[in-house]
């Protein structure tokens, strides 16, 4: 849809890489140990495999998964990745012990590409604790209080946005996603948008943070933001949109316990706001459009949610807000919980990162171990399970009920014979885990009830299937590679 610019990175490193990569000995390259998986290294010093695997992680992957198994190293920008791709392998890693560390890497890249100070810096001290506070808030009876201002604030953008005509609407899809999850996400976060949003400061903001987030895959790999045109300024205009004076006297009740334990730093509640909406926007887009491309979902989710209000004998006609909480959520909905987990599993293409923090031998079952090297990465590419055929039937394929089995959510999932016990990552795994998770499942459902009982829904004829765009492969949930139109009218309840 809109990116193309890990070429444009590749194309201005290139240089750079040659330079250093001519000037080193790579010892890791020269002298492979006893018991090292196989190495891949590009023919560009340093660079490696980097535009390959930028151009098409999934392609990429399951291209050296069959020619050197389940396991092997990659060399690629100057980093060793070792990727295991057996999910039967995956427990070893997620349950290692302090060798292998997550934080390392995101301490480092976060603040980064956020502008926030490092996470150890003594002019914020216990920085690193207030982060990780605010991250437990997202749970637990905060999360309560979350879902019920959430569905508030849905409620007011359909209805201030959608709810008023009632003939056939035509929209394009991801930017309907958009516009609905943004504002009322930042509503429920940080309850600033209710003057900002007449003086059309929402728009001005989505705008900058589209902005941003286009450059984001090459601010992760750590291209320093001086070279990406631009980038430095939306990123302080987004981080000024959250300066106390700004937006905290306008805090919404709800959610004032949650910012007041944030750290004050306005480049981290800008952090946030990413992480909130990021991967959520498309995570909803995709959903969306796999129920409108099958009509049987669409009907069995829409049976669901009516038959979860009418048990709370409320009776929905349209001019009824429509209110669904925590409790309702949680409740066994399994079409619309499979639905959604089928889309994460079509859409999402995390990459999970640990770091060796010594030189030793990774253990991965009673008779497998490999050597790894002080600084390696270790990585899990959930996307190469997701779509095993061996682990799921036809993987290309939506099959709303996929996770349903005689009624019940279905967790059995196998590969050579084993029960899988991880199945389904989009939101990472183990001490790394998205925080939001929970948060994220409440919202896309509250989403998709509110479209499901309020409109009547069709794709607009006449246009080829959404594709997934690569580009923004290891970072989450991926974009469609272009937008979606659909139709959409009041329903007559
Ligand atoms: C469909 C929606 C979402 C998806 C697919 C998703 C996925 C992820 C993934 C893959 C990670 C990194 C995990 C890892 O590296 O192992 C992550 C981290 C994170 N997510 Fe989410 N996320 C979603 C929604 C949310 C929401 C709604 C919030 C907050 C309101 C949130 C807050 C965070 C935070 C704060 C982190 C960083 C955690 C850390 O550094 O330890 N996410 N998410």
């Amino acid at each position: 849809m809109r990116r193309s610019t890990n070429w444009w990175f590749f194309r201005e490193h290139m240089q750079l890489s040659l330079i250093s990569g001519a000037l080193q000995c790579d010892c890791a390259v020269c002298c492979r140990r006893k018991d090292e998986p196989p190495l891949i290294k590009g023919w560009i010093p340093f660079l490696g495999k980097g535009l390959e695997f930028g151009k098409d992680a999934y392609k990429f992957l399951d291209k050296h998964k069959r020619k050197h198994g389940d396991i092997f190293t990659v060399q690629m920008a100057g980093k060793y990745m070792t990727f295991v791709l057996d999910p039967l392998l995956y427990p070893y890693i997620i349950k290692h012990g302090r060798q292998l560390d997550f934080h390392e890497f995101s301490n480092k890249v976060a603040p980064i590409t956020f502008g926030y100070p490092p996470v150890h810096s003594k002019l914020h001290p216990g920085l690193k604790e207030q982060i990780q506070r605010s991250f437990k808030l997202l749970q637990g009876e905060s999360l309560t209080l979350l879902t019920e201002s959430m569905m508030g604030n849905l409620m007011l953008v359909f209805r201030q946005d959608h709810l008023g005509h009632s003939d056939w609407m035509s929209g394009s899809m991801y930017q309907f996603c958009l516009s609905v999850m943004f504002e009322a996400t930042l509503l429920t976060m940080f309850g600033c948008v209710s003057s900002a949003r007449r003086h059309g400061g929402v728009r001005a903001l989505r705008d900058d943070f589209v902005k941003f987030d286009d450059k984001f895959p090459l601010l992760i790999a750590q291209v320093p933001i001086c070279l990406l045109r631009g980038t430095r300024a939306i990123r302080k205009k987004l981080i000024n949109y959250f300066l106390p004076d700004r937006i905290l006297k306008e805090v919404s009740e709800s959610f004032t316990q949650i910012n007041n334990t944030l750290s004050p730093l306005s480049a981290h509640h800008f952090a946030m706001l990413w992480a909130s909406v990021g991967n959520t926007v498309p995570a909803t887009f995709w959903a969306m459009y796999y129920l409108l491309s099958h009509p049987e979902a669409l009907q069995a989710v829409r049976q669901e949610i009516q038959e979860v209000l009418s048990l709370s004998g409320v009776e929905f006609s349209n001019d009824t807000d429509v209110k669904l909480h925590r409790e309702q959520l949680d409740k066994p909905t399994t079409s619309s919980e499979s639905t959604i987990n089928e889309s994460f599993r079509l859409s999402s293409a995390s990459m999970n990162i640990r770091v060796a923090q010594e030189d030793f031998s990774l253990q991965l079952g009673e008779s497998r171990s490999v050597a790894v090297r002080k600084g390696d990465i270790i990585a899990m590419y959930p996307q190469i399970m997701h779509l095993d055929p061996e682990i799921y039937e036809e993987p290309k394929k939506f099959r709303f009920d996929r996770y349903v089995h005689n009624g019940a959510e279905k967790t059995d999932f196998y590969k050579d014979d084993q029960k899988l016990k991880y199945y389904l990552m989009p939101f990472g795994s183990g001490s790394s885990m998205c925080p939001g998770r929970y948060f994220a499942m409440n919202e896309i459902k509250q989403f998709l009830s509110l479209l499901l009982l309020y409109f009547d829904l069709q794709l607009e004829d006449g246009q080829s299937r959404a594709e997934l765009d690569p580009s923004r492969a290891g970072l989450g949930i991926l974009l469609p590679s272009a937008d979606v139109r659909f139709r959409y009218r009041l329903r007559v309840v």
